[in-house]
């Protein structure tokens, strides 16, 4: 098939697009927000040409597009008064409303539900074909199911161009973004979306407005969700995608330390300095959200490279229009969010120095700790592929899906060369749990790790600092603590590293050398001299 590509501009395009739409056949649309793929909404065998084209998945309902306001009344039934007032205020505009269907809007429309999605698009020459072809017309986003959105007719030829008999060049999207969606037909109205219209705007007149758990956090694919397409990864590239919030400092130490050739940053226009080291592209600025929603799915689509691996987005406040940006990009990111503020911590040291005392003082202060001697043991009951990797190298140490410590203990503590096979087994094990909890964690961390260095897991540390404490304190604490003799305790620590390792190798020394009393304040006072804990500007 050829696609031919017409201009808004020339008088006879409204007439040659209702034509083909009126035949059955897809045009791509421009409207305010995104360019559709539009079809004849009563339609079964057009709108069935939209879900091949796009590969949609069938449960995943279409907006119906009017042109009048008036009709809504011709597909939907049930219209409550806030319906139209907010058609009244926002109409045309970037703004889709879930009402109860009439019977004449057919089920592969509606994907089978009882509730139609309509919307009066803010773009005349769409509204003109609409009215000649004299049916609404349905239209998803004009992208390949789960590609970034479409903003140019570029964008649609990128993705259809041999596939539709036709495109309407109507230049780039004014709003950038596809409409916000309210569903009316509940007790109160529920944000299925948000867009270009805001919440602040839509609760002025019809008051209390329930954000759906779609909106900010990740559904599973069983879940039953409101608006079926919001369940689903979107505006994906092909690389990941990592949100690094906090201040753009923050960010650039952290995109430092994880930057690989080729990574790319997507950021505000003020930052475009900030991160110049690290192949930086623009949406829009900071200060102006109205352009970040303009910009941003033409940027994921120029970002939209396997081979660049990963991509660092940064993402504004959540209020207002930020709320928009906001959605798309966790949903570029697959939720994919780290706090480049969190400060993570490592803390290692002799047996019998005290670190319990410091964990307290850090729980005091709000920071959660990762012990990675549980996580070790938590994995070994959870994580299949470290008890397989275990028993490959040691055949026999476990059973019955449980590992036997008493015979892999006497195995690696005789043999050097078997324990360190074990232990690049367990630290890589180790590391990747850890570095999974530390992307969802948002206060300080600290990592709690005899093999801090051994395991690698100080490269995932802001500081590392090892406690030490005088020999007779430490021999004192341990033959109390574990009710051992004074030679059993001086064994232990001599089978340890030596203090002077510790001084070499950490960056911080806290001597735990007085009443325990004084070394929790002693915690304290470092906590706040590494800004552990971000004060308030
Ligand atoms: O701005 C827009 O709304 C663009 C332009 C072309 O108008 N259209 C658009 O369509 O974004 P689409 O198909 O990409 O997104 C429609 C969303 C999907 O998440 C779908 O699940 C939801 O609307 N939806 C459609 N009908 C629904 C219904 N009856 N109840 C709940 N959600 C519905
Ligand atoms: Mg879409």
């Amino acid at each position: 098939m050829t696609t031919q590509y017409l201009s808004a501009e020339d008088s006879t395009t409204p007439q040659i697009a209702a034509e083909i739409i009126k035949n059955g056949e897809l045009v791509a649309i421009p409207t305010e927000t995104v360019y559709g793929l539009g079809a004849d909404g009563l339609n079964p065998d057009a709108v069935a040409k939209i879900f091949a084209a796009k590969g949609r998945p069938q449960d995943n309902p279409l907006i119906l597009h009017i042109a009048d306001a008036a009709d809504l009344e011709k597909f939907c039934h049930s219209i409550p008064e806030s319906a139209w007032a907010l058609a009244e205020k926002f109409w045309p505009g970037p703004l889709t409303m879930v009402l109860p269907a009439k019977d004449i809007v057919p089920k592969c429309t509606t994907a089978g539900l009882p509730t139609v999605a309509v919307r009066c698009p803010d773009c005349e020459i769409t509204r003109q074909i609409i009215r000649k072809a004299g049916v609404p017309v349905a239209a998803p986003s004009a992208n390949i199911s789960g590609k970034p959105s479409t903003t140019t007719a570029k964008h649609v030829y990128h993705d259809h161009n041999g596939k539709i008999p036709l495109i309407v060049d109507g230049g780039p999207c004014r709003v950038g973004v596809e409409s916000t969606i309210i569903d009316l037909t509940d007790e109160k109205p529920r944000l299925l979306r948000p867009g270009g219209i805001t919440v602040e705007a839509m609760a002025e007149i019809v008051g209390e407005i329930v954000i759906d758990k779609a909106v900010t956090g990740s559904i599973d694919k069983d879940t039953v969700v409101k608006a079926p397409g919001m369940k689903y990864r979107h505006y994906a590239p092909e690389c990941s995608v990592i949100i690094v919030d906090g201040s753009t400092e923050a960010a650039a130490r952290y995109i430092k330390k994880r930057y690989q050739p080729g990574n790319r940053v997507l950021c505000f226009e003020e930052e475009l300095d900030a991160f110049s080291a690290f192949a930086p592209l623009s949406y829009g600025k900071e200060a102006d959200t109205d352009t970040l929603l303009a910009g941003l799915f033409a940027a994921l689509r120029e970002l939209d490279d396997p081979s660049i691996g990963t991509v660092f987005a940064r993402c504004p406040a959540g209020s207002g229009k930020g709320m928009a940006v906001q959605n798309r990009l966790l949903k570029a990111a697959g939720f994919h969010r780290v706090n480049a503020e969190r400060f993570v911590l490592g803390i290692t040291g002799g047996t019998g120095c005290g670190k319990t005392t410091l964990l307290k003082a850090f729980e005091s202060i709000g920071g959660v700790i990762m012990d990675c001697d549980a996580i070790y043991h938590e994995l070994l009951k959870t994580n299949a592929s470290l008890l397989y990797s275990i028993e490959d190298r040691f055949p026999g140490c476990v059973e019955a899906g449980k590992l036997n410590r008493k015979k892999l203990g006497a195995i690696v503590f005789s043999d050097p060369a078997a324990l360190a096979d074990l232990n690049a087994i367990t630290h890589g094990a180790v590391k990747a749990e850890v570095q999974r909890r530390l992307e969802v964690a948002s206060t300080p961390v600290a990592i709690d790790a005899i093999g801090l260095f051994e395991g690698g897991l100080y490269e995932l540390c802001d500081a590392t600092v090892a406690i030490t404490a005088p020999l007779e304190d430490r021999i004192a604490r341990l033959t109390v603590r574990d009710n051992i003799t004074t030679e059993q305790a001086m064994l232990r620590i001599n089978a340890q590293k030596p203090e002077s390792w510790f001084r070499e190798n950490c960056d911080y020394i806290l001597e735990n050398n007085g009443a325990a009393i004084d070394f929790q304040e002693k915690c304290l006072a470092f906590f706040d001299k590494l800004s552990i804990i971000k004060k308030k500007a």
